[in-house]
């Protein structure tokens, strides 16, 4: 029966019990979970939400004098609007927000950032596909009100992370630092229930996630690991691989701590401005966290994700995330290809012009 099964405040009272302001902790997520049902709530609507003929560009006015918002616009507000009254954050960013978002003056600053991305893979609204928010808990200890320098902490400070996938179901999945969970809404009763507890990602796997269309902008170690996948049973991996590419990140993480695989947006060629096209602080580093914490590894292909110092709170970084064996290999091949040990050894004294050349002896 559902009710033997813990709800999402039940499990963080069990899982911060001891931790330092577990209180607070576990209201601010809390206040993430409310957050999340609203805008699962607002998604299943659809071109519902929207009385004209289509989602619009910009905010209108219905015929009811009701301001209608696009979607990206309104998921953020349901965030900030969610969690800024309580006294438990003292500062939010936000994909949407180019500058830090200040707790107004009339609530009390708390001791933690919120960093979001309220809803990640929006282009796939219009077609009807999953998509999802992802979210960063980081602590600021201080009474000062912070500045963009206090968001810009590695990966491993994260205090919580997690992301809500609105999919056939909605699910929150979770970690604070003890393992990955994951939670069902039951919208009948309104509670998240814990339904995946203690995910693990196998670490094999035969699955890959990339855009291939940008093939010809990778990197030749990304092009040797995937080509490697795709020469399949008759190349050197001995087995077939499977490729997805749903283009929404939270499903792709979603899809890969279900039933492992491994998901590449790495560094490429295609705009040399960009580092890659994920953000560091509200896509790459809530996932490494949840990848890792489910046994998984998060790299930027040269090194762990979780070990970049921000230099900017909407930096881009390259990723490659899940199935750890799968993961180091591509590191490696990063490693071989920096070193130049992925090319074949050519001898000076063995080489087309030589004397020692078989035909010229
Ligand atoms: O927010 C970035 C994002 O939408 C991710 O969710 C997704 O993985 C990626 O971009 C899709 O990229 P592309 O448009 O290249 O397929
Ligand atoms: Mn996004």
């Amino acid at each position: 029966m559902f009710y033997q099964r813990p709800t999402l405040s039940k499990f963080l009272i069990e899982h911060l019990r001891g931790a330092p302001s577990e209180q607070d902790l576990s209201a601010l997520l809390v206040d993430v979970a409310a957050a999340v049902k609203t805008i699962a709530a607002v998604v299943a609507k659809g071109q519902l939400h929207f009385r004209g003929e289509a989602a619009p560009d910009r905010a209108t006015v219905n015929v009811h004098g009701e301001v209608q918002k696009p979607l990206d616009v309104l998921t953020n507000e349901i965030v900030l609007r969610h969690c800024e009254w309580g006294g438990l954050v003292a500062g939010m960013v936000s994909e949407e927000l180019d500058e830090p978002y200040p707790i107004p003056a009339d609530h009390r600053r708390g001791r933690y950032l919120l960093v979001f991305d309220p809803l990640d893979g929006s282009s796939n609204i219009d077609v009807n596909v999953s998509v999802g928010s992802i979210f960063s808990v980081l602590r600021h200890d201080t009474e000062a009100p912070p500045g963009p320098r206090d968001y810009l902490q590695p990966g491993h400070r994260q205090i919580a992370a997690g992301y809500a996938i609105y999919g056939p179901t909605t699910m929150l999945v979770l970690t604070v630092g003890n393992g990955t969970h994951g939670f069902t809404l039951d919208r009948e009763i309104g509670n998240f229930i814990l339904t995946h507890p203690d995910l693990r990602i196998p670490s094999e796997t035969s699955e890959f996630a990339i855009n291939t269309s940008n093939e010809r902008f990778w990197e030749p170690p990304v092009q040797r690991y995937v080509g490697e996948c795709k020469e399949g049973r008759s190349g050197i991996r001995e087995r077939d691989f499977n490729m997805r590419w749903i283009a929404s990140m939270v499903a792709e993480v979603h899809r890969i701590l279900m039933r492992g695989g491994v998901f590449m947006y790495p560094r490429d060629t295609k705009d040399p401005k960009k580092p890659g096209r994920l953000r560091l602080l509200y896509e790459a580093n809530p996932m490494a966290l949840l990848v890792e914490q489910a046994g998984g590894r998060g790299s930027t292909g040269r090194g762990p994700l979780l070990d970049v110092q921000p230099e900017s709170i909407h930096q881009r970084i390259p990723v490659v995330l899940g199935s750890h064996e799968e993961v180091e290999r591509i590191e490696r091949y990063h490693r071989e290809f920096e070193d130049g040990t992925d090319r074949p050894f050519v001898s000076p004294l063995f080489n087309e012009r030589s004397l020692f050349r078989p035909e010229a002896l």
